[in-house]
């Protein structure tokens, strides 16, 4: 299946544009990978808006990203101009056309937005991708107990969803909705060494709304 060309759509039409780094995702590297030299190298998958860029940026590291957009991959080449030829448009569940290895990769709602199988082959190429010991840090990667599992029709497999047409998913192509199990299952060949389920009841307006999804560090294993 792949990449979702309705993510170019929403750039183009200048929605989810993100800039700002996400907080969660702060907070995980500098819990569980904190870089600890400007050789260390890193890869986000999925970079979209580049949210993420200032924060790695200012860590002083050796920071790579795949993204299958074209309009967000030519406008952080233009933002940033010394990370040409280090921000590279490709579908990561086919190819990720880099060469070297890493110490961390990183992901916020990219993977989420595949079916099942292009996500676990997607893990099994970044188990490569990373040195012995090296880090994977998972952010915002939906549950089932997100209220929108329900919404859309079911794609190539039960977490998978497409067609949905209202709240924060809208037009965003697949989502992939995780348990706890279905992600453990996801991630063998990984030790998950943290595992949060975020949940967010939102009071007002009392809509029932819940925003729901996990973080996760897992480190590989040799
Ligand atoms: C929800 S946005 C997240 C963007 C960014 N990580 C952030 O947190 O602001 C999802 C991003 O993943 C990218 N993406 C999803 N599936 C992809 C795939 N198979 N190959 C490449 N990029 C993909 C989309 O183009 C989009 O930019």
């Amino acid at each position: 299946m792949g990449f979702s060309k309705e993510w170019d759509e929403r750039y183009v039409a200048n929605s989810h544009m993100s800039i700002w780094p996400w907080s969660d995702l702060v907070s995980y590297v500098m819990r569980y990978a904190r870089p600890d030299s400007p050789a260390y190298r890193v890869l986000e998958l999925g970079c979209g808006m580049g949210a993420n860029i200032p924060f790695f940026k200012h860590l002083n590291v050796d920071y790579h990203a795949v993204d299958g957009s074209p309009t967000a991959v030519s406008m952080l080449n233009e933002r940033y101009p010394d990370l040409v030829g280090n921000i590279l448009l490709a579908d990561f569940t086919k190819n990720i056309p880099i060469e070297g290895s890493f110490d961390l990769v990183v992901d916020r709602a990219a993977l989420t937005h595949n079916n099942s199988e292009d996500i676990r082959r997607t893990i099994v190429m970044i188990r490569n991708l990373l040195k012995s010991g090296g880090k994977f840090i998972g952010i915002d990667w939906f549950s089932i107990d997100h209220s929108d599992y329900k919404l859309g029709e079911q794609a190539e497999d039960r977490y998978t969803k497409r067609k949905i047409v209202e709240g924060q998913f809208a037009d965003t192509g697949r989502v992939h909705f995780s348990d706890k199990q279905h992600l453990i299952d996801l991630f063998s060949g990984f030790s998950v060494d943290n595992l949060e389920h975020k949940i967010l009841r939102r009071e007002i307006p009392q809509n029932n709304h819940v925003f729901a999804s996990w973080n996760l560090s897992a480190v590989k294993v040799d």
